[in-house]
């Protein structure tokens, strides 16, 4: 199996000065955030020095995002505003790329017309970026532009999915959240009807048990003490029919050293019973679950072809409830979806009433060519697509407010991740169910827990006093 395996940077030694400066830039989802690691793992361990803005840069790698029209645009729109800002400040210009899902979806498009870029590398294919850059910006070349209407050159596109490479990220030393991310597996075999990620990503490949076990004995070993299990469905793990997730998950909590591990995104299809129960059993799985319902309603569920129904999802929410001790929830919707009536909607702000969940991410249903809803009429004026949405999220702050509300007095463990933004001098803390909060008048290390007293809130962040042990 082809694994580009690197090792933990060794803090102790400088990283090299003299190799051009490549700055990446991450859309879109926690893959993309660990796979813009892995992009600076196998560029430093060329050579290549890792800079934070594309001022200082020979060339820039934008991984982007397919997943909805806009979050193509803003990239679209970024690569004419990294070609600005060097002109303004009469920089020569960087050479551009584009890795991840766009470069996927686009291909070589991507190298013609005005905003035409240089290199397009898929999700499969980092391990030829030192090698393509070379070319680019090796000693003594400067960064191409296309002309109006032309390809780069001496550009390349590389695309195309290699089932079994797998990228073992090295670990970000200091993650914001005091979570090392771990992909653990790549790809979907879901074929819901909205999503282009089964074409982005192309089908599901596991990441074999013991690399993952490596990968985290390796961030054990480095300090870290909290890891994100990472996959477009982390639920439907299944290693050669004799691991699940649920056993992943206890293979996982058997390394000594590490305390806590949270995992994103499940599938509601995927939320057996023995997989909430080894949630519930084991001490360092984090009672969190984002499990996205998308529409509270069976038609559009059912069109979506997402496998369950509104009442399958509620019976799943309450079984977790009963065995995962402070389990809490968070979601995606889609509004707007092909079809979606009013009562549909409706069904969707029933099931958010019901589930009270801490946190939903909701969206206007996008067209993507190529997935089988692109067949249905986009019926659902945008109009309707907004009041749904603007609905949808007043009705979220509405149970949250409750929510948060009857938590203030309550005396939770959480643990420190560093310092907040704000106030000055304030620390960070998360608690095991994904909750935030901020306490003053406090200094302890990243990592260490804490009791505290949550005295108010505000957005979905909670203020809290240290509780004298
Ligand atoms: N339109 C709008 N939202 C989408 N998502 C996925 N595909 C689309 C689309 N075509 C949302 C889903 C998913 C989240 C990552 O993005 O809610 O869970
Ligand atoms: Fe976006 Fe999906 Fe690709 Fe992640 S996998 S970057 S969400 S399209």
């Amino acid at each position: 199996m082809a694994t580009f395996q690197n090792s933990l940077p060794d803090l102790t030694k400088p990283a090299p000065a003299g190799g051009p400066a490549i700055y990446v830039e991450t859309y879109g989802c926690q893959m993309n955030v660990y796979d813009s690691q892995a992009i600076s793992g196998v560029l430093e361990g060329a050579g290549y020095r890792l800079v934070d803005n594309e001022l200082v840069a020979d060339a820039v790698l934008l991984n982007t995002c397919s997943v909805r029209e806009h979050a193509e645009h803003k990239v679209i729109s970024r690569v004419g505003e990294i070609r600005h800002r060097r002109l303004d400040a009469d920089l020569p210009p960087a050479v551009i790329g584009i890795c991840g899902c766009m470069a996927e979806r686009l291909g070589d498009d991507l190298r013609k017309g005005p905003r035409a870029v240089d290199l397009v590398v898929g999700v499969d294919n980092y391990d030829a970026l030192p090698r393509l850059l070379g070319a680019l910006v090796g000693p003594g070349i400067v960064g191409t532009t296309a002309k109006p209407g032309t390809t780069a050159k001496p550009g390349a596109t590389v695309t195309g999915h290699r089932q079994d490479a797998h990228y073992v990220a090295p670990p970000d030393l200091y993650p914001t959240n005091g979570s090392h991310l771990v992909t653990i597996h790549k790809g979907c075999d879901y074929k819901c009807t909205y999503c282009i990620v089964p074409m982005t990503r192309g089908p599901q490949s596991e990441k074999a048990p013991e690399v993952i076990l490596a990968e985290i004995g390796q961030i054990v070993a480095g300090g870290g003490r909290e890891v994100t299990l990472l996959g477009q469905n982390v639920t439907a793990y299944r290693w050669q029919d004799s691991l699940d997730f649920a056993g992943l998950l206890e293979q996982v909590a058997a390394i000594d050293g590490l305390e806590r591990i949270r995992f994103l995104t499940g599938h509601p299809r995927d939320m057996h019973r023995h997989l909430m129960d080894a949630i519930g059993r084991l001490d360092k799985v984090c009672p969190w679950l984002h499990v996205p319902a998308q529409s509270g309603s069976d038609a559009v569920l059912r069109r979506m072809k997402r496998l369950y129904t509104a009442a399958e999802y509620l019976d799943m929410v309450e079984y977790a409830q009963r065995v995962v001790p402070g389990v809490t929830f968070s979601s995606d919707f889609i509004v707007g979806f092909p079809g979606e009536t009013d009562a549909d909607f409706r069904a969707t702000l029933d099931l958010v009433r019901r589930v009270k969940y801490d946190q939903i991410f909701s969206f206007k249903y996008s067209e993507r060519p190529g997935v089988p809803a692109a067949k249905l009429a986009d019926d659902v004026p945008l109009e309707a697509k907004k009041d749904r949405l603007a609905e949808l999220m007043d009705v979220q702050q509405e149970i949250w407010t409750a929510a948060a509300n009857a938590h203030v007095g309550a005396v939770v463990t959480a643990v420190c991740e560093g310092a907040a933004r704000r106030p000055a001098g304030a620390i960070r803390l998360r608690t095991a169910n994904n909750r935030k909060i901020v306490v003053t008048g406090m200094d302890v290390a990243p990592g260490a827990a804490l009791t505290v007293r949550l005295t108010g809130w505000e957005g979905t962040t909670f203020f809290g006093e240290p509780v004298p042990a």
